[in-house]
């Protein structure tokens, strides 16, 4: 199908949105653009948009075959994908399996402790406020969404989580945590939104124990550890050798 690129709707830190020539679809471009830390580290890595690109597509199928609805809809090329034009709902929805990150800095929980039942975290938005994490009553406060909806997108995180954590681990990959957004397309459906991809997951190889050499996700840039690209390719390379084996 031939999607024309129409004008630029909004541009975030990794991706731009475009009008197409469905008034209920839009292209998502993947940039190179990498930022960390409210976007106070900023770089370009040549490369990422692509992988990011196809390895969301390649996630959003997987989930759409389980049932878990997504705005995505079909590659579009290497870069943009189209996908269901949605109203964002405003908050970032993180589950972790493992401690790590901002929980270790802000709690005294160590890192690495399994977290059975997953935690669930919900963020503002709003990089003017630095996303900062909400509490119900606050969530309640704001009124953003009634709570039967954040029910909802609680319990589609968590079977999101249940989907990608067994497939990864097939992978022989760790699925430490990841942060999901949603919204609702022109039928009033909630949908998995944004992208799924190592820029806002936590991937550590099972195959190595070394605590800074098993890290295959945006943490490297984050980090200054080396070696993003490899990893996000290398996470590419594991989902493709799954699909070639599938198809
Ligand atoms: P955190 O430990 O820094 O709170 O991150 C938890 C997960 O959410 C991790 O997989 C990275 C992802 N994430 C984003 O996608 N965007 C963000 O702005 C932040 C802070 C985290
Ligand atoms: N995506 C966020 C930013 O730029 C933070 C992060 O992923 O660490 O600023």
């Amino acid at each position: 199908m031939n999607h024309i690129q129409g004008s630029l709707i909004y541009e975030g830190k990794a991706k731009r949105v475009f009008a197409c020539k469905s008034p209920d679809k839009v292209l998502i471009e993947f940039k190179n653009d990498a930022t960390a830390f409210n976007a106070k580290k900023r770089s370009e890595i040549k490369g990422k948009g692509r992988l990011n690109c196809k390895i969301s597509a390649a996630l959003f199928e997987l989930l759409e075959s389980n049932g878990i609805p997504t705005h995505f809809l079909e590659l579009h090329s290497e870069t943009f994908m189209i996908a269901d034009k949605i109203n964002v709902i405003p908050i970032e929805v993180v589950i972790r399996n493992l401690a790590t990150g901002s929980l270790c800095r802000e709690t005294p929980i160590p890192q690495g402790t399994i977290l059975n039942p997953p935690l669930l975290d919900i963020y503002y938005k709003d990089d003017n406020l630095g996303d900062p994490i909400l509490t119900e009553e606050r969530l309640k406060l704001l009124d953003l969404i009634s709570m039967i909806e954040m029910e909802k997108i609680k319990n589609i995180t968590r079977s999101v989580n249940k989907i990608l954590k067994e497939y990864f681990d097939s992978l022989d990959l760790l699925l430490v945590d990841f942060k999901l957004e949603f919204g609702t397309n022109s039928l009033g459906k909630l949908v998995v939104a944004d992208e799924i991809s190592p820029d806002n997951c936590r991937f550590w190889d099972k195959k190595n124990s070394d605590p800074k050499g098993r890290i295959l996700d945006k943490d490297r840039f984050r980090q200054d550890l080396g070696g993003v690209i490899d990893a996000y390719e290398e996470i590419l390379n594991r989902i493709e050798k799954t699909s070639s084996k599938t198809t």
